[in-house]
């Protein structure tokens, strides 16, 4: 077993997951004001420390994945956050692309641009404590996207990235992510998404990457947030299962899906029915931020002084999460 296959499982064997925290300053400052609370790094750095020394950390999380700022700051009660979150047992990881911008002539797609430099700064968060890292790629779909431009210049990136962090001795986490915006159908989202993750595996095999060292983060297969089709949470879990087949190499060892928007129990149902359906030889779990967090950020955002009712709602979501990471989440247990 190869060391970076190790890590890999570690992150995601035994029923846990991963808490994606990675969220941009940006991205954390429209969470933060949407609870009435301003996005000081101070306040950024309260709410997820009081998440990272939660009891549901050890119990359901494997790994925990960083954005720039927060890899880099120091706890209220001076411990660096890479040693908080290895203290319970789970991984530091680290969201390493810069973001996604315009894809030149390609009016309405998107290009996730970090790989300038990547080199250097891989060593430096290898340093800080970081395990495993993250790329995101983003795809609209609709009748004409996404388009041969788009797929081919994001998975290439994808590709880049993955190899990089793989001569640095990380874990890289792949995910071309098909975003849920639009009016497309069930099959559509099917059909594209086996189609970006396909050629990302592609140009992953060309670049080399150890595939038994790499955790691919994908989307669900979801009915458009804007189309009229009615999807049951069994048809969604055994269309997203057909997805993995057809699209990813047997010798990945885990597929850790994101939320992109889904709610917490929306999220949790289907990943727990996917698990109940599983009959691939994949380990299936959550990388989730929103249906991990959003209900804990809530919380917190009453009495940013309340650190026990905060952990104890992010207790609740990161066990629920986990139950279904091993198809064992029921309505009864959710609402006990
Ligand atoms: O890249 C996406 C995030 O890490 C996962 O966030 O679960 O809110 O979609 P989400």
């Amino acid at each position: 077993m190869s060391e970076l296959n190790k890590i890999a499982l570690k992150i995601i064997s035994n029923g846990k997951g991963i808490l994606a925290a990675d969220e941009s300053n940006a991205t954390m400052t429209k969470r933060l004001e949407a609870v009435n609370v301003n996005s000081t790094p101070e306040n950024r750095l309260l709410f997820r420390e009081s998440i990272f020394s939660s009891n549901g950390m050890k119990e359901y999380i494997g790994g925990v994945i960083l954005y720039d700022e927060t890899i880099k700051q120091m706890t209220s009660f001076g411990k660096s956050i890479p040693d908080l979150i290895s203290s319970s047992g789970a991984l530091t990881g680290i969201k390493v692309d810069t973001g996604i911008k315009d894809l030149e002539n390609s009016s309405r797609e998107k290009i996730t641009e970090g790989l300038d430099g990547l080199r250097e700064r891989l060593k430096k968060y290898y340093e800080l404590g970081a395990r495993f890292t993250k790329w995101r790629a983003v795809y609209v779909i609709n009748d004409k996207h996404p388009s041969k431009l788009a797929v081919k210049n994001n998975s290439h990136a994808l590709a880049r990235y993955a190899s990089l962090v793989q001569e640095s001795r990380m874990v890289p986490i792949v995910e071309p992510e098909v975003l849920m915006d639009g009016d497309h159908s069930v099959d559509s989202c099917l059909r594209k998404t086996s189609e970006v993750i396909k050629k990302c595996f592609d140009e992953l095999i060309l670049h080399k990457v150890d595939l038994s060292g790499v955790i691919l983060k994908p989307n669900m297969i979801l009915a458009g947030t804007k189309s009229k089709d009615k999807i049951s949470a069994e048809e969604i879990s055994l269309k997203t299962l057909e997805c993995l087949k057809n699209s990813v190499p047997e010798e990945v060892p885990g597929i850790a899906f994101l939320s992109g928007g889904q709610k917490e129990i929306e999220a949790t149902e289907n990943l727990n029915l996917i698990n109940k359906n599983n009959n691939t030889k994949f380990i299936i779990t959550f990388s989730y931020g929103r249906a991990l967090q959003q209900s804990a950020l809530r919380m917190w955002s009453k009495n940013t002084k309340d650190i026990e009712s905060t952990q104890n709602t992010f207790n609740h979501r990161a066990k629920m999460c986990s139950l279904a990471a091993q198809g064992k989440w029921s309505n009864k247990l959710e609402n006990k």
